[in-house]
């Protein structure tokens, strides 16, 4: 999709589809009264003898609206004219940019960036590019013929109220560009089955980043990981023909000397469960539990295009979870790269397996700090259903920043505690831990887990399992939290932190 900025009057400028904006109670936007004048009235009068009252995301399409360069002109509900706030206008143009795709329409100019009401000028940019792309985005490359109808919106122009506030709608619409271009990795990785997306494969789509300027990515192959002791990763392995690989991402953007943010995300690129045999039933979805992975790939990736003045690196440990002669047996004990040993009591918890070793790895990057992203618990999904994501973090501030970059972008969290009290669940009279505790808590206790293995660490871990993908009629990746970690490190690259 082609994506510009323009000034111009509404009325004039000759487009596909002029998209306005009208608040609850028909109360229309500068922009919509302007064409609205310009029409003689008749924007107005065909509102009103329609179902549009202004509820947000709702939308009418009229044609041939005398007076008006516009062929189309699409109505988007705003909601309540006072309480614009960033969600309502998301809400907002996700609906105008479904009509659009429904509607077939390929070039589209949104008025709703030109008027003052709402957030600012870049959000507005930002969020309409994104949910424009959102709409767009398809993922048919494994049909053989395509059935989706060809007509894609290819043009977006967003209108600026006056040369002066173009600057700020083109550097939203460029974060826009960039951001989608991260999520649309993300999903495309996640959405690949399991017998294509390995971790070989995770690693090669990784690496091809690196023609990417300051980005550099690194691939530890198994004997690295030997060398290296780590004995909880390779355990997981072991049950796979797939070789494990721990893919790390360079990105030098920053000051040589200025410590890097360390995202780290789980590459599981099939959860069978091992040995402890997951159920048949939605076994496919666990294709998905390389989320977290392809989640830290499109977000070093959107940090590159936007040239973040950061350092971030981001390490993803892959590998697949099977049962086989070869494989994790319940009462294993292992030997993890920190030294701790752990007995492995089911080995369908080996998410935490994969990502203890990553997170001990992460130590000699000296970092300012380390988020993890993992499809890591069901019982998260129990917890906080599909709405938000689980957050964990050992330091405050660094919680309240990554909340604040949820709420920025509707990639929202929700904190859950990471208590002491929680620990003794996973006592072993065998190893240092279990992987596992009891029946409660299971979200907590795999992120207690982790807390054992970021102890020198301004740490986070945010549980994805319930919002990485949809289920049902909508089953496919999310691309979440590319939208948060993004935002979190433009707003580390604006405080210098
Ligand atoms: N990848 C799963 C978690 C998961 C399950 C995410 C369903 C989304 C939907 C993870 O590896 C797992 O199997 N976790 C176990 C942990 C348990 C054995 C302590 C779980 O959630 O059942
Ligand atoms: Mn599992
Ligand atoms: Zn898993």
């Amino acid at each position: 999709m082609h994506c510009s900025v323009k000034t111009g009057n509404p009325v004039k400028l000759p487009t596909d589809c002029l998209v306005l904006g009208v608040f609850t109670g028909r109360i229309l936007t500068p922009s919509a009264v302007a064409v609205d004048e310009a029409s003689a009235g008749s924007l107005r009068r065909a509102l009103a003898k329609s179902a549009l009252d202004g509820a947000a995301g709702k939308t009418v399409m009229f044609y041939e609206l005398a007076g008006v360069a516009a062929e189309r002109v699409l109505m988007v509900g705003l909601g309540d004219a006072e309480k614009l706030d960033a969600a309502g206008f998301r809400k907002a143009a996700g609906g105008a940019a479904k009509a659009l795709a429904a509607n077939q329409v390929q070039e589209a100019l949104f008025a709703l960036t030109a008027d003052a009401a709402g957030p600012s000028a870049y959000t507005k940019a930002r969020d309409t590019v994104l949910c424009a792309e959102d709409a767009n985005y398809r993922f048919d490359r494994l049909k053989s013929k395509a059935e989706q109808p060809k007509v894609r919106l290819e043009r977006l122009v967003l209108l600026a109220s006056g040369r002066g506030a173009m600057a700020e709608l083109k550097q939203g619409l460029a974060h826009g560009e960039a951001i989608a271009e991260g999520i649309q990795l993300a999903r495309d990785l996640g959405n690949l089955p399991g017998n294509i997306c390995t971790p070989s494969y995770l690693a090669d789509e990784a690496r091809k980043l690196s023609r990417l300027a300051k980005l550099e990515v690194q691939v530890l192959e198994q004997k690295d990981m030997e060398e290296l002791g780590m004995g909880a990763l390779l355990s997981v392995a072991r049950g796979s023909r797939q070789p494990p690989k721990l893919i790390v991402m360079d990105y030098r953007g920053g000051d040589a000397k200025a410590p890097p943010l360390v995202l780290v995300g789980k590459g599981l690129t099939f959860d069978a469960g091992g040995i402890s045999l997951k159920p048949p039933a939605d076994m496919d979805q666990m294709k998905f539990d390389m989320c977290g992975g392809a989640a830290v790939i499109g977000t070093l990736a959107a940090c590159a295009r936007l040239a973040l003045p950061l350092n971030v690196v981001g390490v993803v440990p892959s590998s697949e979870n099977l049962p086989d002669g070869n494989a994790n047996k319940p009462g294993d004990v292992v030997t993890s790269m920190s030294g701790q040993t752990i007995e492995v009591l089911n080995t369908d918890a080996e998410g935490r397996l994969i990502l203890c070793d990553a997170l001990t790895y992460c130590e000699r990057f000296k970092p300012a700090a380390v988020v993890d992203v993992a499809t890591l618990t069901g019982a998260c999904v129990i917890a906080l259903g599909h709405h938000p994501s689980g957050l964990f973090a050992n330091d405050d501030a660094l919680a309240a920043e990554l909340l604040a970059a949820g709420e920025d972008t509707g990639d929202r969290a929700w904190r859950l505690p990471l208590w002491e009290d929680y620990q003794e669940a996973m006592d072993s009279n065998f190893a240092d831990m279990a992987n596992i505790g009891g029946k409660s808590a299971g979200a907590i206790i795999g992120a207690c887990f982790l807390a054992r293995y970021t102890r020198s660490l301004k740490w986070a871990h945010l549980d994805i399992a319930g919002t990485a993908w949809n289920t049902g009629k909508e089953k496919g990746s999310t691309g979440r939290p590319v939208r948060l970690l993004t935002q979190w490190l433009i707003r580390g690259a604006k405080t210098g932190a």
